[in-house]
């Protein structure tokens, strides 16, 4: 690989030394105005070439990244020309990105040019104080031209997740905008509350020499250089004058409220603003615990049941009236697709939703893009159902959604009939699918994956003649369950699901037991954990999702399940579990898909036993919200386990009695069952655990933190 840099500052000087530490063979090269940084950047190895001027040294480049402040690097954008071949990438890492992009289009019209932003810095600027830490785990937004193919948009997004940052693809507009909000208005009113006090000091200077603690954190970002803001007050003029309006109207609702005395609403508004604060900001810090977890709990509903109920509820007649909904992001993300298509859906906010079904032929042609968030569940299904209707509709989500692989239900929808296709040719969303008329197939899945059986047998409901899905194994059986259950004509038979169209489905009330993918943080942390004895209520014990409970039985591992009972069609059961001395076991074949969200947290749970666990058949899990063998893989070792990531699985040694992990800043990657699953290992090291987007557990289980965390 070779890159250039065009400015080596503190962003460039970062993003050069951390592709130098994860690419030691790549070809570096950097102009700057200034010797000094260049010098330095040679002599530590971090460049191989340096120049003052913009010439050969960038000629094939495979990516150039500029690094100047925003407006200077317009400025050198002519000068690259003749030095951009058909394979380069034109990047750059400014705080602002509409007006470069507008700057690109008329300069280089089709440049392969996509604008970077990675939300990491510190104020104080320059080479010197770079790091090859200083993106670690952040954000990076990308901002792709119409010049950029999706092979560039996929090689960009590779580079900079493999430099451990989290890419996120937006709009030009969109970003400047929300950047404006948490970066540019902060660094103004840092800058004025300097000022302030600046001006307000007395001769005695008692507020220079006593600023300290709330002072300092507020400001911070003041000693950020001025000449960089400059330029990005000027570049993003008028989503600063925008929010600094809505910044300075929010200041005198608060100067009027002190002004009233109003202290009830002052107090409100202050629990506001800091809850909000610590939902976005906080990183969770896990201990070692002491104790074991005791007692009984409930975990949130259940994921898998949640999503269908709303789907299949929207599309059937009458009222389907919820309890126990997972109120997760992911399920919100479903509810806003069926609303989006005309369905009335009410959610209480909590656990109850009723929907309000328009039956199979009433979904509405959606205005815009149908946005999955994270949720792959909420894609492949909602999809199966799109290419039944009479209107066009593209399909979405999130970048991680956008990276999973989609060819899995675009080939058995195709050979259905569907029109669907990849509007970035890649297999992956977003999805465009049109109206064409479906007809029944045979289809043999190469995964057993619940979520193309779904897509299939939903088409299945708007084709002509009956269509049968057959597995490699059975995964989860919800849909067929809950099609039945609601009038569908569906039929298994082993490993083959049948459905015949022409039933309409029936509204039914739908009770969701607990999820037992939430359970099973639980049930790890109990084992492992000495002294615990905790009963989990209410949780679906459904045998194709419940894997989980046999394995750690096999492990030697005190689970056990109390108070079994059917409700609403749905196995459910009280789960107790006991701290144990667990051994190694292998898992393989046909249960994997009975616990292939659990296996993270299994690889965790197998590092505190004794002897050696191999998990086999699960490539499955490359392709999840992440790559989990590896996220796992690199997480357990640096934790000091003994694991090795195979093709399909993993080999974890388990620590025995000698060894003892210890505490790291976890890389999550924002998927929320590495977070769950390495918060439960934190509970068992030693030192600090931190996880670094506690945030991403809402896609699953909003209160988890506060439901291990919390003493019972
Ligand atoms: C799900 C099926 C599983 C699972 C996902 C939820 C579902 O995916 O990993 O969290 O609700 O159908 P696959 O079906 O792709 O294995």
């Amino acid at each position: 690989m070779k890159a250039g840099f065009i400015s080596l500052g503190l962003i460039g000087g970062s993003l050069a030394m951390a592709i130098r530490e994860k690419y030691p063979d790549a070809r570096l090269v950097a102009y700057n105005r200034s010797r000094e940084p260049l010098i330095q950047a040679l002599k530590d190895g971090i460049i191989d070439a340096a120049t003052f001027e913009i010439d050969e040294t960038f000629r094939d480049c495979d990516y150039i990244f500029l690094c100047a402040p925003v407006q200077t690097n317009i400025s050198f954008i002519p000068r690259l020309i003749p030095y951009l071949s058909d394979s380069t990438v034109l990047t750059d890492v400014g705080s602002t990105k509409a007006n470069i992009h507008k700057a690109v289009a008329k300069i280089i019209p089709g440049a392969h040019f996509i604008g970077g932003h990675p939300m990491a810095g510190k104020e104080k600027s320059s080479y010197f104080n770079a790091s090859s830490g200083l993106l670690k785990n952040c954000y990076y937004y990308l901002t792709p031209s119409d010049g950029a193919s999706s092979e560039d948009i996929k090689r960009m997004e590779e580079l900079i997740r493999s430099l451990d940052c989290n890419p996120i693809i937006v709009d030009p507009d969109k970003h400047d905008f929300i950047v404006g909000a948490i970066s540019h208005v902060p660094h103004m009113a840092a800058y004025m509350l300097v000022k302030l006090v600046k001006d307000e000091d007395t001769t005695e200077e008692y507020m220079r020499v006593t600023a300290a603690g709330g002072f300092k954190d507020t400001t911070r970002v003041a000693s950020s250089d001025p000449t960089m803001w400059t330029e990005i007050c000027l570049a993003n003029r008028d989503n600063m004058l925008k929010l600094m309006d809505g910044y300075i109207s929010k200041l005198r609702d608060v100067r009027r409220l002190i002004s009233k005395g109003d202290k009830d609403a002052l107090h409100a508004l202050f629990s506001e603003a800091r809850d909000y604060r610590n939902s976005i900001i906080n990183t969770v810090k896990i201990r070692r615990r002491s104790k074991g977890l005791t007692g009984r709990m409930q975990v949130p509903g259940d994921k898998s049941i949640s999503h269908r109920a709303v789907m299949f509820g929207a599309i059937a007649e009458g009222i389907t009236h919820i309890s126990g909904f997972l109120n997760g992001a992911d399920c919100i993300s479903t509810i806003n697709c069926f609303r989006a298509m005309g369905v009335n859906i009410e959610h209480d906010g909590g656990t109850k939703v009723t929907v309000h079904g328009v039956g199979l032929h009433g979904l509405k042609k959606p205005e815009g893009v149908l946005d999955c968030g994270n949720s792959g569940t909420t894609t492949r299904l909602i999809s199966g159902i799109l290419a039944g209707q009479d209107f066009a509709s593209t399909v979405t989500g999130d970048a991680s959604v956008r990276r999973r692989p989609m060819k899995r239900i675009m080939t058995p929808l195709k050979e259905m009939g569907a029109d669907i296709a990849s509007a970035d040719g890649n297999d992956c969303a977003p999805l465009i699918i049109k109206p064409s008329s479906l007809h029944g197939i045979s289809f043999k899945t190469e995964v057993a994956s619940a979520q193309v059986k779904s897509a299939i047998l939903l088409a299945g409901l708007y084709a002509g003649g009956e269509t049968t899905v057959t597995e490699p194994a059975r995964s989860r059986d919800y849909t067929e369950l809950m099609l039945s259950a609601m009038g569908a004509d569906i039929e298994r038979d082993g490993l083959s699901v049948t459905l015949r169209p022409g039933n309409t489905l029936r509204a039914k009330d739908i009770m969701v037991p607990g999820d037992i993918s939430s359970a099973a943080y639980f049930i790890g942390a109990a084992l492992i954990l000495k002294g615990s004895d905790l009963l989990i209520e209410n949780t679906g014990i459904n045998p194709t999702r419940a894997g989980i409970i046999e394995v750690f039985q096999r492990m030697g591992g005190d689970v056990s399940l109390e108070n079994e009972k059917l409700t609403a069609g749905e196995r459910v059961a009280d789960i107790r579990v006991r701290s144990s001395l667990l051994h190694g076991t292998e898992i393989s074949g046909d249960i994997i898909p009975t616990l292939i969200d659990e296996l993270p947290l299994i690889a965790v749970v197998a590092a505190f036993a004794e002897g050696t666990t191999v998990i086999k058949d699960a490539a499955e899990l490359k392709v999840k919200e992440s790559d989990r063998i590896a996220l796992v893989t690199k997480n357990l070792k640096a934790m000091g386990a003994d694991i090795e990531a195979t093709e399909d699985g993993f080999i974890i040694n388990g620590e025995g009695s000698p060894r003892q992990l210890h505490g790291i800043a976890v890389d999550d990657c924002m998927d929320h069952r590495i977070a769950m699953s390495f918060a439960v290992a934190g509970l068992a090291a030693d030192g600090d655990t931190e996880i670094i987007h506690p945030e991403c557990v809402s896609i699953s289980y909003p209160g988890f933190f506060k439901d291990l965390l919390t003493d019972n």
